[in-house]
């Protein structure tokens, strides 16, 4: 038990999946697992584990942005004992040849936060994602017939730039950086730093260069399937 999560010892599976939203995580729970138990309640950060074709896996929320998922990750690792974190989530676009719907398999992550320069003195650490993970899920991708792109993602740690539209990304789009959400690069680093394995994969549904935005119908069709495409990446 910490102050953020009352789970018991054991009560994660090995392989957990990580929304940001609390709700996104009892959606999961209630969609996709069968026999699902709450495992954490606390700030209504919810975590469940529960079975996928027999497999045990758990869903834990993070909350929004790079603090509050180092947190809950940091403890899933470190007092749980988790060994492979998958994130899911939803990333704006920063590419026109992503469409919404896309998935963004995060390769790399690139942040202006300052999380991942903790403790690197001179050094720009580059988070990655782990290769196995990140070739199943491309696998898995191409076999399911889903459009995906795999790349460089923004980990921002803002959302409402100053400027709006594309002018809060500066040089990155032309350095290969396609989608952006808020949590990743945190996500990678620690991963690397406590030698276990991560991923994200993100649904994109808005693109700031063509202003595209996908429709809450469709919406919840891409994250089935990101969802389910996840849960086997995280049970192989
Ligand atoms: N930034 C911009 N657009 C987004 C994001 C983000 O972090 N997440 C989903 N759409």
């Amino acid at each position: 038990m910490t102050p953020h999560n009352h789970a018991k010892p054991g009560d994660y599976a090995e392989a957990v999946l990580l929304p940001g939203d609390p709700l996104r995580a009892k959606w999961v729970a209630e969609t996709f697992l069968k026999d699902a138990k709450l495992v954490n309640s606390v700030r209504n950060c919810l975590g469940y584990t529960g079975t996928w074709n027999g497999k045990r896996v758990s869903v834990q929320a993070t909350g929004m942005g790079q603090p509050s998922l180092s947190i809950y990750v940091h403890e899933l690792i470190n007092v749980y004992g988790l060994k492979t974190l998958i994130r899911i989530g939803t990333c704006g676009g920063l590419n026109a040849r992503v469409k919404v719907r896309d998935l963004i398999i995060a390769q790399a992550a690139t942040t202006d936060s300052t999380i991942v320069k903790d403790g690197f003195g001179a050094f720009n650490f580059a988070p990655i994602a782990d290769y196995g993970l990140l070739r199943s899920a491309a696998d898995k991708a191409e076999e399911k017939g889903m459009r995906y792109h795999v790349g460089n993602m923004l980990s921002s740690d803002i959302f409402y730039h100053v400027e709006p539209g594309m002018a809060g990304y500066g040089r990155l789009p032309g350095h290969g950086v396609i989608g952006v959400e808020m949590e990743s690069a945190a996500l990678y680093t620690l991963a690397a730093r406590f030698d276990v394995k991560a991923l994200t994969v993100c649904t994109m549904t808005d693109c700031l260069v063509t202003h595209q935005e996908i429709s809450a119908e469709e919406r919840q069709t891409s994250l089935k399937d990101m969802v389910s495409l996840c849960l086997d990446v995280a049970t192989a």
